[in-house]
C-alpha cells in the first residue's frame, strides 16, 4: 500500500491532495471485484470500524458496513442517537473517546458543522466525516469522483451542472471543492436563495474556475456533459414555510433531456424526493444508482488506505 497515504482524520475534501484523491480512485477500482462479491478478501479480518450515525443515511452507513464485511471486517455503532447514551446527555467528545477504545476506525455523522473536526480532536483512531450538517461529505465526493471517472473517462475536461440545494447541500460544497482541484467547468442551478455560499464561490473566482449560474433547468441542460441534481434539504430548513416555498423547483423529467448531449449523464447523491421523475430512471444517462453501488469500493480503498492494509 501507498507509504505516502498518511492521514490522521478524513474531515473534508481538501484534506487531500489530486494525487491522493487519484490514488484512493484507482485503487476502487480494484476493488470493485470484491465490493460484488466475486473476490474473497480478508484484509480486514480483526478489525472492527464504528459507524456512529446522529442523523438518517441509507447508502453511507450502509455502504460503509459493506466495504468493511466484504473486507473481512466487523461492524459496531448505531444508526439512532436516541440509542446511545447521548440521550442521556453525553457529550460527543466523551463518545468519540469511548467509541475509539472499541474501535480502529471511526465513520461519523452529525447534523452539527463542524462535528467531525471536533470528534478528530478527541480520537487516536481516524476519524471519517460522513456528512456534518450542512458542511462536508467527502467520501460522497469521492465515489462521485469514481463515477465521473468512469462514466465520462476522466473528470476536468466536462461541463457539470449542479442543482437543487446549493446552499444546505453538504454533497456539493465537497464537490465543488474536489471539481475545482480537478479544474472542471461548473454551472450552479439553483433558487436564489439557495444559492452556492459566497464562501465558496469566492475561492472559485480567486481559484480562476470557470463557473456560471442559472435559477432554470431548461436553457441550461442542452450544454451539458453532466448534471447533477440533488434535494431540496427540507430538515435544514429554519421553518417549514421557507421550505415549502423552494420545495418544487426542479422536477427533471425524460421530454426535458430530448436535446440534451447523447453521453450526458444524470447524477444524484439520493435520497431524492420528486426532483427526478421514474421516467428517467430507465434511459441510459441515468447513474445514480451505480453512483450509489460506486460508494462500496470507494469506501473500500478509503479504509485500505487509511489503515495501511
Ligand atoms: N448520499 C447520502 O449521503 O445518502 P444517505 O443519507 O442515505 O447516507
Amino acid at each position: 500500500m501507498s507509504s505516502e497515504f498518511k492521514k490522521d482524520h478524513v474531515v473534508a475534501i481538501d484534506d487531500f491532495t489530486v494525487d491522493e484523491i487519484k490514488t484512493i480512485l484507482d485503487l476502487a477500482k480494484k476493488m470493485v471485484p470484491i465490493a460484488e462479491g466475486k473476490e474473497i478478501n480478508t484484509d480486514f479480518q480483526g478489525k472492527i470500524l464504528a459507524t456512529l450515525f446522529f442523523e438518517p443515511s441509507t447508502r453511507t452507513r450502509l455502504s460503509f458496513e459493506a466495504a468493511m464485511k466484504r473486507m473481512g471486517g466487523r461492524c459496531i455503532g448505531f444508526a439512532r442517537p436516541g440509542t446511545s447514551s447521548a440521550k442521556k446527555g453525553e457529550t460527543l467528545a466523551d463518545t468519540i473517546r469511548v467509541a475509539a477504545g472499541y474501535a480502529d476506525m471511526i465513520v461519523l455523522r452529525h447534523p452539527q458543522e463542524g462535528a467531525a473536526q471536533l470528534a478528530s480532536n478527541f480520537s487516536n483512531v481516524p476519524v471519517i466525516n460522513a456528512g456534518d450538517g450542512a458542511g462536508h461529505h467527502p467520501t460522497q465526493t469521492l465515489l462521485d469522483l469514481f463515477t465521473i471517472r468512469e462514466e465520462k473517462g476522466g473528470i476536468s475536461k466536462n461541463h457539470i451542472g449542479i442543482a437543487g440545494d446549493l446552499k444546505y447541500g453538504r454533497t456539493v460544497h465537497s464537490l465543488t471543492k474536489a471539481l475545482s482541484m480537478f479544474g472542471a467547468e461548473m454551472t450552479f442551478i439553483s433558487p436564489p436563495s439557495l444559492k452556492m455560499p459566497e464562501e465558496i464561490t469566492d475561492m472559485l473566482r480567486r481559484e480562476g474556475i470557470e463557473f456560471h449560474e442559472a435559477e432554470q433547468l431548461d436553457g441550461t441542460l442542452d450544454d451539458l456533459d453532466l448534471l447533477y441534481m440533488t434535494r431540496i434539504q427540507r430538515e435544514r430548513f429554519p421553518s417549514d414555510e421557507d421550505y415549502q416555498e423552494v420545495a418544487k423547483s426542479y422536477h427533471l423529467e425524460r421530454k426535458m433531456l430530448e436535446n440534451s448531449k447523447d453521453d450526458l449523464k444524470v447524477m444524484h447523491p439520493l435520497p431524492r424526493v420528486d426532483e427526478i421523475k421514474p421516467d428517467v430512471d430507465e434511459t441510459p444517462k441515468a447513474k445514480y444508482f451505480q453512483q450509489a453501488a460506486n460508494g462500496v469500493p470507494t469506501r473500500m480503498a478509503l479504509l485500505k488506505l487509511l489503515e495501511g492494509v
